[in-house]
């Protein structure tokens, strides 16, 4: 369906260590602030299976998980992690840097505004801008998230009618760059299209 399924051992993307806490908080509600929310296919298995499981049997899942992750080296807290990101957010200062504070800043921005219904997950911690492959990106920026894992989450509007295939990957390239300080994803307005062909509702 177009997602990728990260690593749950050591070699998740994920630029924080999954603690036994988050990974409770994440499938019992479908979000933890250290790491975001689940998304695509996963949202269900939020909402039909793993939040109504007894919180015994998530500490379980979460000890079991837990196992295969090494003991996690000393890492940069998230509160340094989003001001980091924020600090280098210069809002006009390239079209990716545009588009983003366009489209996306008045619901993700971690420091300033208002909140807006529902969560506000942290792009600066989001797995899916350190992943190898932008799919889960893509796919959240095309369709949005119409089907929370809880309805506390809130909505995310899709932008496949708003952005065309080169902003997308402009905007994305932008925040992988500047929120995960990872090098741009290549060739993404390719990657772009073929998730859009593939994902265009009938
Ligand atoms: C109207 C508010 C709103 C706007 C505008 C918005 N988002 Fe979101 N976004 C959300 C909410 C709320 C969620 C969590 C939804 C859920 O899981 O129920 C989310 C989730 C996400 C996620 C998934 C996080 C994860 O953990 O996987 C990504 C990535 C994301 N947004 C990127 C963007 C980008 C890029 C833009 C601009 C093109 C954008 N968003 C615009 C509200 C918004």
């Amino acid at each position: 369906e177009g997602w990728t399924a990260p690593a749950l051992s050591g070699r998740s993307p994920a630029p924080l260590a999954w603690t036994q806490q988050d990974l409770v908080d994440f499938m019992r509600t479908g979000y933890s602030a250290n790491h975001g929310v689940a998304a695509g296919p996963m949202a269900p298995v939020i909402e039909e299976g793993l939040s109504r499981l007894p919180h015994a049997d998530l500490q379980a899942i979460a000890v079991y998980l837990r196992s295969y992750h090494p003991e996690a080296a000393a890492q940069a807290a998230a509160a340094t992690l989003n001001a980091q990101a924020e600090r280098q957010v210069e809002p006009l200062s390239s079209q990716g840097a545009r588009l983003f504070s366009g489209a996306c800043m008045a619901c993700h921005a971690q420091e300033k505004g208002a909140q807006m219904a529902g969560v506000r997950p942290s792009l600066a911690l989001n797995t899916n801008l350190f992943a190898e492959a932008p799919d889960n990106a893509i796919r959240v920026v095309l369709d949005g998230i119409q089907r929370p894992a809880n309805a506390e989450l809130g909505y995310m509007p899709g932008f496949r009618h708003n952005l065309n295939d080169a902003q997308i990957a402009i905007l994305l390239n932008y925040l992988r760059q500047h929120y995960a300080g990872q090098a741009p994803w290549p060739d993404l307005a390719a990657q772009v299209g073929r998730l859009r062909a593939e994902t265009e509702q009938k």
